[in-house]
Protein backbone atom coordinates (compact mmCIF):
# COMPACT_ATOMS: atom_id res chain seq x y z
CA UNK A 1 0.00 0.00 0.00
CA UNK A 2 1.22 3.48 -0.89
CA UNK A 3 1.64 6.05 1.86
CA UNK A 4 -0.81 9.01 0.78
CA UNK A 5 1.49 12.40 0.74
CA UNK A 6 -0.48 15.89 0.78
CA UNK A 7 2.24 18.59 -0.12
CA UNK A 8 1.49 22.44 -0.07
CA UNK A 9 3.20 24.88 -2.47
CA UNK A 10 2.86 28.14 -0.98
CA UNK A 11 4.10 29.60 -4.56
CA UNK A 12 5.54 33.00 -3.97
CA UNK A 13 3.53 34.04 -0.95
CA UNK A 14 4.24 33.92 2.83
CA UNK A 15 6.57 35.82 4.77
CA UNK A 16 8.83 34.69 7.17
CA UNK A 17 6.10 36.06 10.22
CA UNK A 18 3.23 35.15 7.91
CA UNK A 19 5.05 31.51 7.40
CA UNK A 20 5.24 30.77 10.87
CA UNK A 21 1.49 31.61 11.65
CA UNK A 22 0.42 29.47 9.35
CA UNK A 23 2.60 26.64 10.06
CA UNK A 24 1.61 27.08 13.92
CA UNK A 25 -2.26 26.92 12.62
CA UNK A 26 -1.60 23.82 10.26
CA UNK A 27 -0.06 21.77 13.84
CA UNK A 28 -3.35 23.03 15.59
CA UNK A 29 -5.61 21.97 13.65
CA UNK A 30 -3.97 18.65 12.08
CA UNK A 31 -3.85 16.24 15.57
CA UNK A 32 -3.45 12.99 13.77
CA UNK A 33 -1.27 12.87 10.85
CA UNK A 34 0.12 9.22 11.01
CA UNK A 35 -1.96 7.83 7.87
CA UNK A 36 -0.18 10.29 5.37
CA UNK A 37 2.49 12.41 5.22
CA UNK A 38 2.14 15.93 5.22
CA UNK A 39 4.15 18.58 3.66
CA UNK A 40 4.69 22.51 3.59
CA UNK A 41 6.20 23.94 0.96
CA UNK A 42 7.46 27.57 1.64
CA UNK A 43 9.95 30.06 -0.09
CA UNK A 44 13.69 29.41 -0.04
CA UNK A 45 13.84 32.40 2.42
CA UNK A 46 11.31 30.85 5.58
CA UNK A 47 12.58 27.33 5.35
CA UNK A 48 14.68 27.80 8.32
CA UNK A 49 11.82 29.53 10.46
CA UNK A 50 9.79 26.85 8.85
CA UNK A 51 11.71 23.84 10.40
CA UNK A 52 11.86 25.39 13.71
CA UNK A 53 8.41 25.66 14.03
CA UNK A 54 7.76 22.01 12.52
CA UNK A 55 10.18 20.37 15.24
CA UNK A 56 8.85 17.40 16.82
CA UNK A 57 6.06 17.38 14.67
CA UNK A 58 5.55 15.10 11.62
CA UNK A 59 5.10 17.19 9.49
CA UNK A 60 7.68 17.63 6.63
CA UNK A 61 9.15 20.32 4.84
CA UNK A 62 9.89 20.94 1.27
CA UNK A 63 11.37 23.53 -0.94
CA UNK A 64 9.97 24.80 -4.41
CA UNK A 65 12.96 24.71 -6.54
CA UNK A 66 16.65 23.98 -6.58
CA UNK A 67 20.07 24.98 -8.62
CA UNK A 68 22.06 21.64 -9.80
CA UNK A 69 25.58 23.15 -8.67
CA UNK A 70 26.20 22.56 -4.78
CA UNK A 71 28.15 25.73 -4.94
CA UNK A 72 29.62 28.54 -7.47
CA UNK A 73 29.34 31.71 -9.28
CA UNK A 74 25.40 31.47 -9.97
CA UNK A 75 24.11 34.26 -8.85
CA UNK A 76 20.36 34.12 -7.25
CA UNK A 77 20.72 30.15 -6.88
CA UNK A 78 20.03 27.65 -3.81
CA UNK A 79 21.94 24.41 -3.90
CA UNK A 80 20.53 20.77 -2.77
CA UNK A 81 23.36 21.36 0.06
CA UNK A 82 21.68 24.25 1.39
CA UNK A 83 17.96 23.23 1.22
CA UNK A 84 19.32 19.83 3.07
CA UNK A 85 21.19 22.37 5.81
CA UNK A 86 18.20 24.44 6.40
CA UNK A 87 15.63 21.37 6.98
CA UNK A 88 14.09 20.64 3.95
CA UNK A 89 13.39 17.16 3.20
CA UNK A 90 12.11 17.54 0.08
CA UNK A 91 12.31 19.59 -3.21
CA UNK A 92 9.38 20.24 -6.08
CA UNK A 93 10.55 20.45 -9.24
CA UNK A 94 9.43 20.82 -12.88
CA UNK A 95 6.43 22.70 -11.67
CA UNK A 96 4.65 24.43 -14.63
CA UNK A 97 5.15 27.73 -13.45
CA UNK A 98 8.71 27.26 -13.55
CA UNK A 99 8.80 25.45 -16.80
CA UNK A 100 6.01 28.74 -18.40
CA UNK A 101 8.22 31.62 -16.55
CA UNK A 102 11.49 30.24 -15.62
CA UNK A 103 12.87 28.46 -19.09
CA UNK A 104 13.03 25.07 -17.39
CA UNK A 105 13.18 22.05 -19.50
CA UNK A 106 13.22 18.41 -19.11
CA UNK A 107 16.98 18.67 -19.44
CA UNK A 108 17.44 20.87 -16.32
CA UNK A 109 14.73 18.99 -14.50
CA UNK A 110 16.77 15.90 -15.07
CA UNK A 111 19.84 17.79 -13.70
CA UNK A 112 17.80 18.76 -10.94
CA UNK A 113 16.50 15.67 -9.61
CA UNK A 114 20.07 14.02 -9.61
CA UNK A 115 21.16 16.60 -7.50
CA UNK A 116 18.61 16.48 -5.13
CA UNK A 117 18.96 12.71 -4.96
CA UNK A 118 22.54 12.96 -4.09
CA UNK A 119 22.02 15.30 -0.55
CA UNK A 120 18.73 12.88 0.34
CA UNK A 121 15.97 15.02 -0.50
CA UNK A 122 12.95 13.82 -2.11
CA UNK A 123 11.74 15.21 -5.45
CA UNK A 124 8.75 15.86 -5.83
CA UNK A 125 8.69 16.11 -10.13
CA UNK A 126 5.80 18.12 -11.47
CA UNK A 127 4.64 16.79 -14.50
CA UNK A 128 1.40 18.06 -16.87
CA UNK A 129 0.01 19.32 -20.28
CA UNK A 130 -1.42 22.41 -21.28
CA UNK A 131 -4.98 23.15 -22.56
CA UNK A 132 -4.00 23.07 -26.27
CA UNK A 133 -2.33 19.75 -25.99
CA UNK A 134 -4.99 18.42 -24.28
CA UNK A 135 -7.64 20.02 -26.48
CA UNK A 136 -5.56 18.71 -29.56
CA UNK A 137 -5.18 15.06 -27.90
CA UNK A 138 -1.62 15.27 -27.13
CA UNK A 139 -1.53 14.78 -23.25
CA UNK A 140 -0.37 11.08 -22.61
CA UNK A 141 2.38 12.04 -25.60
CA UNK A 142 3.50 15.82 -23.58
CA UNK A 143 3.41 13.35 -20.15
CA UNK A 144 5.61 10.51 -21.74
CA UNK A 145 7.99 12.89 -23.19
CA UNK A 146 8.60 14.73 -19.78
CA UNK A 147 8.55 11.44 -17.91
CA UNK A 148 11.21 10.31 -20.43
CA UNK A 149 13.35 13.52 -20.75
CA UNK A 150 13.03 14.03 -16.89
CA UNK A 151 13.79 10.96 -15.29
CA UNK A 152 16.63 9.65 -18.27
CA UNK A 153 19.28 8.08 -16.31
CA UNK A 154 17.17 7.68 -13.10
CA UNK A 155 17.79 4.16 -11.35
CA UNK A 156 14.71 1.74 -10.43
CA UNK A 157 16.47 2.19 -6.51
CA UNK A 158 16.59 6.09 -7.68
CA UNK A 159 12.89 6.22 -9.08
CA UNK A 160 11.62 4.64 -5.40
CA UNK A 161 12.42 7.35 -3.62
CA UNK A 162 10.66 9.99 -6.12
CA UNK A 163 7.40 11.37 -5.90
CA UNK A 164 5.62 12.46 -8.79
CA UNK A 165 2.75 14.84 -8.85
CA UNK A 166 0.60 14.71 -12.27
CA UNK A 167 -0.49 19.16 -12.47
CA UNK A 168 -2.80 19.64 -15.75
CA UNK A 169 -1.87 23.37 -16.13
CA UNK A 170 -5.37 24.35 -17.64
CA UNK A 171 -6.29 23.00 -13.81
CA UNK A 172 -3.75 25.38 -11.80
CA UNK A 173 -5.16 28.19 -10.24
CA UNK A 174 -8.33 28.36 -12.33
CA UNK A 175 -10.87 26.55 -9.85
CA UNK A 176 -11.05 24.13 -13.30
CA UNK A 177 -10.15 21.18 -11.49
CA UNK A 178 -9.75 17.86 -13.66
CA UNK A 179 -12.50 15.22 -13.41
CA UNK A 180 -11.35 12.20 -11.01
CA UNK A 181 -12.03 10.49 -14.40
CA UNK A 182 -9.49 12.35 -16.46
CA UNK A 183 -6.96 12.52 -13.50
CA UNK A 184 -6.38 8.70 -12.72
CA UNK A 185 -6.91 8.21 -16.69
CA UNK A 186 -3.49 10.47 -16.60
CA UNK A 187 -2.01 8.83 -13.49
CA UNK A 188 -2.87 5.22 -14.92
CA UNK A 189 -0.86 6.67 -17.50
CA UNK A 190 2.29 7.51 -15.83
CA UNK A 191 2.09 3.95 -13.77
CA UNK A 192 2.09 1.66 -16.67
CA UNK A 193 4.60 3.62 -18.03
CA UNK A 194 6.60 3.53 -14.81
CA UNK A 195 5.98 -0.46 -14.75
CA UNK A 196 7.00 -0.25 -18.62
CA UNK A 197 10.54 1.68 -18.11
CA UNK A 198 10.83 -0.24 -14.23
CA UNK A 199 9.01 -3.07 -13.66
CA UNK A 200 5.67 -3.65 -12.21
CA UNK A 201 6.71 -4.10 -8.23
CA UNK A 202 8.60 -0.52 -8.55
CA UNK A 203 5.77 0.96 -10.92
CA UNK A 204 3.43 0.03 -7.87
CA UNK A 205 5.16 1.77 -5.21
CA UNK A 206 5.79 4.89 -6.92
CA UNK A 207 3.20 8.21 -5.42
CA UNK A 208 1.67 10.25 -7.42
CA UNK A 209 0.26 13.15 -6.33
CA UNK A 210 -3.20 15.33 -8.77
CA UNK A 211 -2.39 18.87 -8.26
CA UNK A 212 -4.93 21.81 -9.65
CA UNK A 213 -7.27 23.61 -7.91
CA UNK A 214 -7.68 20.58 -4.75
CA UNK A 215 -10.17 22.14 -2.58
CA UNK A 216 -12.01 20.13 0.71
CA UNK A 217 -15.04 19.40 -1.51
CA UNK A 218 -13.05 17.96 -4.08
CA UNK A 219 -10.72 15.73 -2.43
CA UNK A 220 -12.31 12.84 -1.42
CA UNK A 221 -13.80 11.79 -4.60
CA UNK A 222 -9.94 12.61 -6.12
CA UNK A 223 -8.64 10.74 -3.74
CA UNK A 224 -10.60 7.35 -4.07
CA UNK A 225 -9.18 6.84 -7.42
CA UNK A 226 -7.01 3.87 -7.70
CA UNK A 227 -3.52 5.43 -8.84
CA UNK A 228 -4.30 9.22 -7.21
CA UNK A 229 -1.75 8.82 -4.10
CA UNK A 230 -2.29 12.51 -2.23
CA UNK A 231 -2.29 15.99 -3.62
CA UNK A 232 0.08 18.76 -4.17
CA UNK A 233 -1.99 22.17 -3.42
CA UNK A 234 -1.53 25.71 -4.28
CA UNK A 235 -4.14 28.00 -3.08
CA UNK A 236 -6.10 25.88 -0.58
CA UNK A 237 -2.81 24.96 1.28
CA UNK A 238 -2.60 28.74 2.00
CA UNK A 239 -5.43 28.61 4.82
CA UNK A 240 -4.86 26.05 7.68
CA UNK A 241 -8.25 25.89 7.55
CA UNK A 242 -9.01 24.47 3.60
CA UNK A 243 -5.79 22.73 3.91
CA UNK A 244 -6.33 20.77 7.04
CA UNK A 245 -9.88 19.64 5.46
CA UNK A 246 -8.14 18.66 2.67
CA UNK A 247 -6.48 16.37 4.49
CA UNK A 248 -9.02 15.07 6.82
CA UNK A 249 -11.46 14.46 3.71
CA UNK A 250 -8.99 12.44 1.52
CA UNK A 251 -8.32 10.28 4.71
CA UNK A 252 -11.88 9.42 4.57
CA UNK A 253 -11.32 8.41 0.98
CA UNK A 254 -8.21 5.76 1.97
P1 LIG B 1 -3.84 25.45 -7.20
O1 LIG B 1 -4.18 24.41 -6.15
O2 LIG B 1 -3.86 26.83 -6.69
O3 LIG B 1 -4.62 25.22 -8.46
O4 LIG B 1 -2.29 25.16 -7.59
C1 LIG B 1 -1.89 23.89 -7.89
C2 LIG B 1 -0.41 23.86 -7.98
O5 LIG B 1 0.19 24.42 -8.88
C3 LIG B 1 0.33 23.16 -6.93
O6 LIG B 1 1.67 23.02 -7.24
Amino acid sequence: MRKPIIAGNWKLNKTNPEAVELITQIRRDLTDVSKVDVVVCPVFLALADAHDVLLETNIGLGAQNLYWEDSGAFTGEVSAPMLKAAGAQYVIIGHSERRQYFGETDQTVNKKIKAALKYDLTPIVCVGEVLAERESGKAFEVIKTQCQGGFAGITAAEMGRLVIAYEPVWAIGTGKTATPAQAQEVHQFIRKWLADTYGQDLAQTVRIQYGGSVKPENAKELMGQADIDGFLVGGASLKADSFAAIIKNSLSAA
